[in-house]
């Protein structure tokens, strides 16, 4: 599996890092292509948990480890990350970082927070860690990028001038206290000492290494329907999520990657605000929170839990080009003697579509349509792989793979690593 893509195919969280950590052991190179400390992915290895918010879950296995120029990167939140590994025993020595990744800087955490606020009613429930800021100021050119630590006099006077004009800004308009340059310029000159070993010419190590046959894991953080192109803008992340970003995040052709695994929960669960046609009714999304421990990994807000739905997984299998399913978090319909899936979405005019609406109106009063399926209501502890599944288990499963058109190849039973089930 030469260059393989893992990306979230619901609103994040769907278990990426899991499947990550996963197939990392027979990978040589592990990679995120975008966002920033709003990722939350978690691996549970030999009873331990880690909870990855910048680092390519890869790292845990000792493999490369790239963030790409796609990403934004929290110096604070990434030092803090390794220093925790570390102090367990895990070397952060294959962390390679593109010196194009973008920096989060304190104004743009407190530029998210504050904007949030003044959003009141209509916020969008960011993870408050700067992301949208930083990617503003990128597409504005106006951003500070790894690759200015490497040089202490460019790095200062690239904070000078974007606090001249932040400083006006978190004055006037956010009401913010304003940064001082001597204190941002010693903090980040402190990062920068760190960090410079770990930037490297990243887009070139990945076109060696895929050269060279070796296979390459390109990790997804968010999902495609937080995608800030394609997912329910504005209720979405600052980046692109999708498979085809991978391609940028990195800086690889497309025609390099091989295959596109989308992970999906076999429920769904969103967290922030934004429209949500499958969302359970609340006595039942308790039940799914507290069996799925559905709660923020970044931010530990409650998670929205929701029936499957095969319409916007459909539209997950079309952006991405996904070539087979890891459905991940089957045990916990284990619970059910009936499961709900949404199969069609119902529009204001009274039509039913299997299409994702391609317009917002459409899309915010949908109602989704549901079958209701048989469950299984036995733990699925026992099983060794795909056939072993209780019957109305693989009926699940098989119904999921014939209304996509892929395969599922991965099942999950379960957080622990070796809780998934393969074909046998
Ligand atoms: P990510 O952001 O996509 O990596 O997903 P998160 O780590 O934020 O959330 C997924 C949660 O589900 C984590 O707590 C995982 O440990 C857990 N998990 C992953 N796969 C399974 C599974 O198959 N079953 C159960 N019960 N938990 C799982
Ligand atoms: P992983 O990688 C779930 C959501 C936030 C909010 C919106 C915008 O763990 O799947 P942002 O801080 O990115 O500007 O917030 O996106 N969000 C996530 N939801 N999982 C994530 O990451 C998320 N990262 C951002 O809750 O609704
Ligand atoms: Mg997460």
């Amino acid at each position: 599996m030469p260059a393989t893509v893992i990306v979230g195919a619901q609103w994040g969280d769907e278990g990426k890092g899991k499947i990550v950590d996963l197939l990392a052991q027979q990978c040589d190179v592990v990679c995120r292509y975008q966002g920033g400390p709003n990722a939350g992915h978690t691996v549970i290895v030999d009873g331990e948990t880690f909870k990855f918010r910048h680092l390519p879950s890869g790292i845990l296995s000792g493999k490369v480890s790239v963030l790409g120029a796609g990403c934004v990167v929290d110096p604070e939140v990434l030092l803090d990350e390794i220093d925790g590994l570390e102090e367990r025993g895990i070397s952060a020595e294959p962390l390679r970082i593109s010196g194009n990744a973008h920096l989060i800087m304190p104004w743009h955490i407190a530029i998210d927070g504050a904007g949030e606020k003044r959003l009141g009613k209509l916020q969008i429930g960011t993870t408050r860690r700067g992301i949208g800021p930083a990617y503003a100021d990128k597409a504005a050119r106006l951003g500070i990028r790894v690759q200015d630590l490497l040089d202490a006099k460019i790095l200062r006077q690239k904070i000078e001038t974007a606090l001249q004009e932040k400083n006006i800004w978190l004055e006037r308009v956010y009401e913010h206290e304003p940064f001082e340059l001597e204190d941002v310029a010693s903090r980040y000159e402190g990062f920068a000492q760190r960090l410079r070993p770990f930037v490297a010419d990243t887009s070139l190590l990945v076109d060696e290494a895929l050269r060279d046959d070796r296979s390459v894991l390109l990790e997804g953080a968010q999902g495609t329907l937080l995608d800030l192109d394609h997912g329910t803008y504005p209720f979405v992340t600052s980046s692109n999520p999708i498979a085809g970003a991978a391609a940028t995040g990195i800086g690889i052709g497309p025609t390099r990657i091989d295959r596109v695994i989308g992970v999906s929960k076999a429920y769904v669960t969103r967290v922030g605000a934004g429209p949500f046609p499958s969302e359970m009714e609340p006595d039942l999304a308790a039940q799914v929170r507290e069996l799925g421990q559905e709660y923020g990994t970044v931010t530990g807000r409650d998670r929205r839990p929701g029936w499957l739905d095969l319409v916007a997984l459909r539209y997950a299998v079309r952006l991405n080009g996904i070539t087979s399913l890891a459905l991940t978090k089957l045990d916990v319909l284990s619970a059910f003697d009936e499961l709900r899936v949404c199969v069609r979405y119902r529009l204001p005019d009274g039509t039913e579509t299997d299409d994702f609406p391609a317009h917002q109106s459409d899309f915010h009063r949908a109602e989704p349509v549901f079958e209701t399926l048989p469950g299984w209501a036995e733990p699925l502890d026992d099983c060794a792989n795909l056939d072993d599944l209780p019957d109305a288990a693989r009926s699940y499963v098989e119904r999921v793979e014939q209304e996509l058109g892929v395969p599922v190849e991965l099942v999950g039973t379960g957080a622990a690593r070796e809780q998934v089930l393969a074909r046998s």
